[in-house]
């Protein structure tokens, strides 16, 4: 491969790479491992991912009484979130989002991509109410040629949002840069970026078809 053949911004991404999150991510690789691990698991690495993509929420200080005496303390200010998940396999990294921030909305975009070209093909959308005011992290555990997730940026994009962090698992160097490359202001999380893709535009060494492996359909 050319030197800087996938150069891209690299202020806007972040690989959470906690070695908890590398322990499962190699479980989840494993061709072996159950559709139950699997699908705990992706709901695990979404919580690690989330905690890091929502670092920077805003915080308002309130007075609580502790036992002993009161004080000021820090709560969060109540920013809106929204969790966009693109079906089928970014359902299963929703669970993971929603226990760190029970009341955001869930938006689904329905995707897939189609089997000669690996162009997505977008068969459902629906969006929670005033979507531009919130952050919103769309959800995908695999970033191959970055094409689902692009059309999913510009459909956001389209609907006014201005704050969108994209959260995948795997990823390989074609979609990160597709993705940063095509959107200017969006940040990107995942665990890790692996080699390159294969001659389907799957992910190697990649883990799968994700949404097989979540739904146990292959
Ligand atoms: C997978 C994955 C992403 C997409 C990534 O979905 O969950 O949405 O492929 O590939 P790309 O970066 O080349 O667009 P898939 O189309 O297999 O649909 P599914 O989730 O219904 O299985
Ligand atoms: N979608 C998947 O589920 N896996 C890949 O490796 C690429 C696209």
């Amino acid at each position: 491969m050319p030197e800087n053949e996938y150069a891209y911004d690299a202020s806007r991404l972040t690989v959470v790479d906690h070695p908890l999150v590398q322990h499962k991510l190699a479980i989840l690789r494993d061709k072996d491992t159950s559709t139950k691990v699997f699908r705990e698991l992706v709901t695990e690495l979404a919580i690690f991912e989330g905690y890091e993509a929502l670092r920077d929420l805003p915080l308002e200080e309130v007075e609580i009484e502790t036992p002993l005496e009161k004080m000021r303390a820090r709560k969060i200010a109540g920013k809106k979130i929204a969790v966009i998940p693109i079906l089928r396999a970014g359902l299963g990294m929703v669970d993971g989002i929603l226990s760190l921030v029970p009341s955001a909305r869930v938006g689904h975009i329905g995707m897939y991509r189609d089997h000669e070209t690996h162009e997505p093909v977008q068969y459902y959308c629906k969006l929670p109410p005033s979507v531009s005011e919130r952050t919103c992290l769309i959800v995908d555990p695999m970033l191959a040629t970055g094409g689902s997730l692009t059309a999913a940026i510009k459909f956001l994009r389209d609907a006014g949002v201005e704050d969108i962090r994209c959260l995948t698992l795997v990823s390989c160097p074609e979609g990160v840069k597709a993705v940063l490359d095509y959107d200017p202001d969006v940040r990107l999380y995942t665990c890790v970026i692996d080699r390159q893709l294969n001659g389907n535009a799957y992910i190697l060494p990649g883990l799968g078809d994700a949404g097989d492996r979540i739904y146990g359909t292959k």
